[in-house]
Formats: C-alpha cells, structure tokens, sequence
C-alpha cells in the first residue's frame, strides 16, 4: 500500500513560498492589506489568500487561523496550499512541529482509484522539526485511513492478511495466521461462526503479529482489532442506508495494526503482540442464524440475538487469545456501535477502562496530541442486559439498557484479559463530512493519542 509522499515535509528550503498564519484583525500592511480587503480576507480560520509576487508569479499566501493557534487548522493548510514548496511564517519552533504534524495528516488523500492523482503542497520545516518522528504517525495514520477508503472488494480478509505480513516482517516479528476450518481446530469458535458464510477466497481468519516476545523483562503490550471488513448485517440484513459504508468496519483492525508498526518503528521497550480477526459478515445459506448459539474460544456459550452484533463476537475470541499471553495492557479498536455515534457523535471516540492510571494518561496523551476521546463507563448495573436463560452471554442487548455503546464495551469486558489494564476504543473511523484537511471517508481516530501514552510510558 502506499501510504504518504515520502518528502512531504523536508528541510530543503530552495525555492520555497512563504506562507504566514494570521489572526483575525489582519496584521497586514501597504498593499498586501489592500490586497486581503478586496478578497474578503478577514483572517478567519481556514481562509487562504494567495499574494501575488512580481512579474504574475505567486509570491507566498497567508492563511488565517481565527483566534488562537490551532495546529489542527494546519491540517487545512495542507488541502487549500496550491502545489509547490512551502514554508511557514511567523510561527515558534513549538508551533512549527505541531503544524508540520497537522500539515502532514491533512496532505492525505486517497487516490488509488483516480487516473491522475493530484500533486499537491510540500512543507520546508526548521531543522528543530523531527520529520521522520512526524512523518511516521502521519504514515500510520494515512495507512489505516487508505485501508478503510479501500473497497470491500479489495480490502478482503486475505489483504489485511497481506498487510499484516509486511508490517511484520520490516521489523522481524513474526505472523501467525489461522485460517477458515482451521479456526475450529485452533478454538476460534465465534471467528469462524462470524465469517464462514463468506466465499472460500475471503476465509475469515486470526491474525497475530509477535514482536520481542522473548524479552521477557519487558511489559507486554496488546493491540486488538475488530477486522469486519464488510458489515451486511448477516441475516439480520441491514438497510441500504446502514450497509452503505460498512467498508469501513475493518476500520478497528486497521488502527490496530498501524498503532503495531508505530510501536516497532520506534523501538518501544514493550512486548508487542498485535491481534486481528478479519472475517466478512456476508450473507449465504451458511451463514449463522438469529437464535444460534455459539461457543467461544473462552468457553462461554452466546446466544444471537441479531447477526450485526458481529464485532462483539469475533472480538471476544481474539481478546481470549490476547489474555494468554497475560498481557500488562491490552488496548481494541472496534467499530463496534452505531449507538456510540448516538451518544457522542462521529468526532470523539468513546473510551472505556476501568484502569484510573490507564484513563488519565490516555487522556492527557489525547489533549496534548490533538486526538480526542471520550470517558464512558463500564456501568456494572447494565452487565444484566446481557442475560438470557438459554446461555452465557447474549450478543444483542435488551432494550430496556438502551447505552449500546456501553453493553457492547461490556460484553468485551467478559473476554477481556485481567492480568492487566484493559481499554476499549468504540471508533467510528470516518469522516461524515468533508472539512479541508479532513475529507470525507476513513479517519484514524485514537490511534495517535494511543501512541503518544504508548510513548510516555514506554519510549526506550
Ligand atoms: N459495524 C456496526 C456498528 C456501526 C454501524 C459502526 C454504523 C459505525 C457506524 C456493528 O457491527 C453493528 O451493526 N452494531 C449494531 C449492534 C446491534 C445490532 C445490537 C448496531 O450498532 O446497530
Ligand atoms: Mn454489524
Ligand atoms: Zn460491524
């Protein structure tokens, strides 16, 4: 996959236009200011103005940032700049790394599928700037965004797969995978049940990612990932609205696997073990049934309310798996409900644990990076909406909880690993509307402040 052009930021500064962030009020003067009024130019956040240079070249553009610095509006600097070398203006070096972070988040677009892709701005940073540090998280994040924008029918089961492979093999970890009938042999139970409806080349399968194992002084991190990587709604079939971008719903998965490869990159001092399951949740005359019940790898028996709780499923053997390994943190990614959209909208991640020290530093690590989520409870007083009389556990809970972001996180909860923290991420990993630097579609959404409590904790 490609991921990010590789020199979008660089310290070559030859030939580079000057762009200035400005305030609204204008500091502007003598003819750029005449120049600024007849375009409506008022500094407002967002606005670009392009300055004309001698001789009807361009000479450099300001762009307005409202009230206060925020290196979020830089991410759409990098949509608005024409093509071309830039750098800023009238920034401290602080400033200058958080908007080259932003500038580099915001470059990203998904372009496979154009016959001719769009060039477009590059950004000259100060030599205090870490381009490769930025430019890591911005490949990350534009890496598990190209996968969600990717089609169903190219994002399979067997592509994640693949992904997985390079990933571990640039950084010498090894890959296990288990595959389709194997799943029965190996107790995937509820993988299996999930994604065999699919046809024989999209198999649904595990896939674990192993790094540093043997090194067992160190802390072992997890990373689990909800790989649904197309949501029909089984049987339980959902409208055409719903089912509309569901080729999203690996989107879990994706952050799973981009967060592993940041870890490696850089060299964190932690165990690593990066757990997937990528199934399809098709519909076929094998596919499993409203009223069936399942086992799973941890021995609990659910029973299924409805096909299109399907995440909660597959996850609940991965994260079986994950405890075995009796991780020290284990953290999923899930596009889990359509409920935490309800209770929090598209652009803030709801975030459950019950690990006070976990909490705070995801948090803190989310404000200081731009990457917001959101505290949910694990209210235990709805742990009884998961009943039923003919098994363990049931995947669709009762109506009377509502708070389907909650059962759901409680429902994982079961599987979870306890040897350690445990935090769940319900993302919705898109973008609903298109802002500059924010398109419309796949979107990393926790990943980064993840990494940043990752990197405080554990940064070798
Ligand atoms: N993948 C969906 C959740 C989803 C829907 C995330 C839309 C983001 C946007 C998940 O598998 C699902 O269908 N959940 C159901 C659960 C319900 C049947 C208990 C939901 O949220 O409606
Ligand atoms: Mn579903
Ligand atoms: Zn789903």
């Amino acid at each position: 996959m490609s991921v990010l052009h590789p020199d979008i930021l660089t310290h070559d500064e030859e030939g580079a236009l000057p762009v200035r962030l400005v305030g609204r009020g204008v500091p502007l003067s003598g003819s750029e200011a005449v120049w600024a009024r007849a375009h409506d130019f008022t500094g407002k956040a967002g606005q670009l103005l392009s300055l004309p240079g001698g001789g009807g070249v361009l000479g450099g553009a300001v762009f307005g940032i409202g009230d206060r610095f925020d290196p979020a509006s830089t991410r759409g600097l990098a949509a608005r700049l024409p093509a071309g070398l830039w750098r800023l203006e009238g920034v401290s070096d602080d400033q200058a790394t958080r908007a080259a972070q932003a500038f580099a988040l915001g470059a990203y677009r998904f372009d496979r599928y154009k016959a001719r892709p769009a060039t477009g701005p590059r950004l000259s940073v100060p030599l205090s700037v870490d381009i490769e540090v930025l430019s890591r998280i911005a490949s990350a994040c534009a890496l598990a965004r190209e996968m969600i924008d990717t089609p169903a029918a190219d994002m399979g089961p067997l592509q994640i797969e693949t992904i997985a492979r390079e990933i571990a093999e640039a950084h010498g970890a090894s890959l296990m995978v288990t595959t389709g009938e194997a799943l029965l042999e190996e107790n995937y139970p509820a993988v299996h049940a999930v994604g065999r409806a699919a046809t024989e080349a999209r198999a649904p399968r595990v896939i674990e990612i192993n790094w540093n194992l043997d090194r067992t002084d160190l802390p072992l991190v997890a990373l689990v990932g909800k790989g649904v990587v197309f949501d029909t709604g089984g049987l339980d079939l959902k409208t055409a609205a719903g089912m509309r971008n569901m080729k999203k719903d690996m989107g879990g998965a994706a952050h799973a696997l981009a967060l592993g490869r940041l870890v490696m990159q850089a060299g964190l001092a932690v165990r690593l073990v990066v757990l997937v399951a990528a199934v399809e949740n098709a519909v076929s005359a094998d596919a499993f049934r409203p009223g069936d019940i399942l086992n799973s790898r941890k021995g609990l028996t659910i029973e299924i309310g409805n096909t299109d709780a399907e995440g909660r499923l597959v996850l609940a053997d991965v994260l079986t798996r994950a405890s075995e390994h009796a991780p020290d943190l284990t953290l999923d990614f899930a596009t889990l409900t359509g409920a935490a959209r309800i209770a929090l909208g598209p652009e803030l991640p709801p975030l459950y644990t019950d690990d006070e020290a976990l909490a705070a530093d995801l948090l803190a690590a989310a404000s200081a990076v731009g990457d917001p989520v959101w505290r949910m409870p694990l209210w235990p007083g709805y742990v009884a909406a998961l009943d039923t009389e003919i098994a363990d556990v049931k995947n669709d809970s009762s109506a009377w909880a509502q708070a389907g972001s909650v059962t759901a996180a409680l429902f994982l909860q079961k599987f979870a690993p306890t040897t350690g923290a445990w935090a769940h991420m319900d993302i919705f990993a898109w973008n609903p509307r298109a802002r500059p630097g924010w398109p419309e579609g796949g979107e990393a959404q926790a990943m980064r402040a993840c990494f940043e409590m990752l990197r405080g904790r554990y940064a070798g």
